[in-house]
């Protein structure tokens, strides 16, 4: 089966594109190279030992989209592609819901006038906003503070009309706790552009010594220490998660919390890191960062009663795979 994989360049597509490979299917890459390498695309071929094709195109750009669906035999598209910065999408709104949710309709329509009945959309937890925790997927959604949110939100509603007036249309939309980790190998993994926004590769940039030490945002949080609680989950899990709902997809929409239903504290994490690696990690507490909750994670029992799937990987097995990656691959 020929799978059409978008942002397949990136840092959660590479790793999807590992995964699909090894379980056999035929991927088709189209990225614009934005925030992507097709160096990346080089280690997935080297990992696997299997090709794939690459599309160096915007998928916003319908008439490059539809080149790419009448020359190959799709069977089903990822849609990984899209911006993913919270603070810029505030900054920069319309690029944000022009690149995330114009590229959604692009691909939904060349999906129907090709015949393509198999969608699977990389969704956030952004979307559940400040919902009761555990998130679960029957929970309305309530608004987002941010616009990267709201296309989310937008692109989840936007395909799920489409498959009402579709029936035969499969959509998967699946809703990601926090991607963290590397593939085992350390050959691929996250490579954030400039200082990182998030926990994990600010600790492994801490850890090498690139930035002097971790501030921890709060420590005054209910939570078990005070430090803000997420749902991290290793990357490969992830990318597992996406060929078993690929594998699953039936009629009609499909939403799914891909997260490991564990909370994981910020301060239990840079311990885990510590252990993991055994290196030191320095941090100091700060004031809040501005818009954060206290606390979330998922409900993950949707996926493994419906689809088979849980997370395998613990939060030691995240912390050696990020620092591999980034002892060994990262300037
Ligand atoms: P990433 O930036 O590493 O990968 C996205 C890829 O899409 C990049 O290679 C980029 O070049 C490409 N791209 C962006 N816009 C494009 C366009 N218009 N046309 C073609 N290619 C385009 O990000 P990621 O972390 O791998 O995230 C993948 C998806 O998962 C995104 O949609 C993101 O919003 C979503 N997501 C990510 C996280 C996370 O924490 N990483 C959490 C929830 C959801
Ligand atoms: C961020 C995004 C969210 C996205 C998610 C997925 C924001 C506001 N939200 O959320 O939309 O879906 O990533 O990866 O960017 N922390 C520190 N110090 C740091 C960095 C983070 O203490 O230098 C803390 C945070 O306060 C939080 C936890 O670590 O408690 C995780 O932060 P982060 O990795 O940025 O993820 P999210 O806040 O979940």
């Amino acid at each position: 089966m020929n799978i059409l994989v978008t942002g397949g360049a990136g840092y959660i597509g590479s790793h999807t594109c590992v995964a699909l490979l090894e379980a056999g299917y035929s991927v088709i890459v189209a990225d614009n190279l934005c925030n992507g390498k097709e160096e990346t695309l080089n280690k997935v071929k080297q990992l696997t030992n299997k090709d794939l094709t690459f599309y160096e195109i915007d998928v916003t750009d319908d008439i490059a989209v539809n080149t790419i669906f009448s020359k190959h035999e799709i069977d089903g598209v990822i849609h990984f592609a899209g911006l993913k910065a919270v603070g810029e999408s505030v900054e920069r709104p319309l690029t944000y819901y022009n690149n995330n949710v114009v590229s959604t309709m692009v691909l939904a329509k060349a999906c129907l006038t090709y015949g393509v009945n198999r969608f699977v959309f990389s969704s956030s937890a952004t979307v559940y906003g400040d919902n009761k925790v555990p998130f679960i997927e029957t929970m309305d959604l309530l608004p987002t503070t941010n616009p990267y949110g709201e296309t989310k939100a937008m692109s989840e509603r936007i395909l799920t009309d489409i498959v009402k007036a579709n029936p035969a249309f499969s959509v998967s939309l699946l809703r990601y706790f926090n991607p963290v980790g590397a593939h085992e190998s350390g050959l691929i993994g996250e490579a954030p552009n400039g200082i990182p926004n998030n926990l994990m590769p600010y600790v492994t940039q801490v850890a090498k010594g690139k930035l002097e030490k971790l501030s921890v945002f709060g420590n005054d949080y209910p939570t078990v220490d005070g430090t803000g609680v997420r749902d991290y989950i290793h990357v490969m899990d992830l990318a597992e998660g996406h060929v078993v709902a690929l594998d699953h997809l039936t009629e009609g929409v499909h939403v799914y919390n891909l997260g490991t239903g564990q909370g994981t504290s910020v301060l239990e994490l840079v311990n885990a890191f510590e252990e993991a690696n055994g290196i030191k990690v320095p941090y100091e507490i700060v004031e809040r960062r501005p818009g954060d909750i206290a606390s979330f994670y998922a409900d993950a029992s949707k996926a493994k009663r419906e689809l088979g799937w849980t997370a395998k990987r613990d939060v030691i097995a995240m912390c050696r795979d990020a620092w591999r990656f980034e002892k060994n691959y990262m300037e």
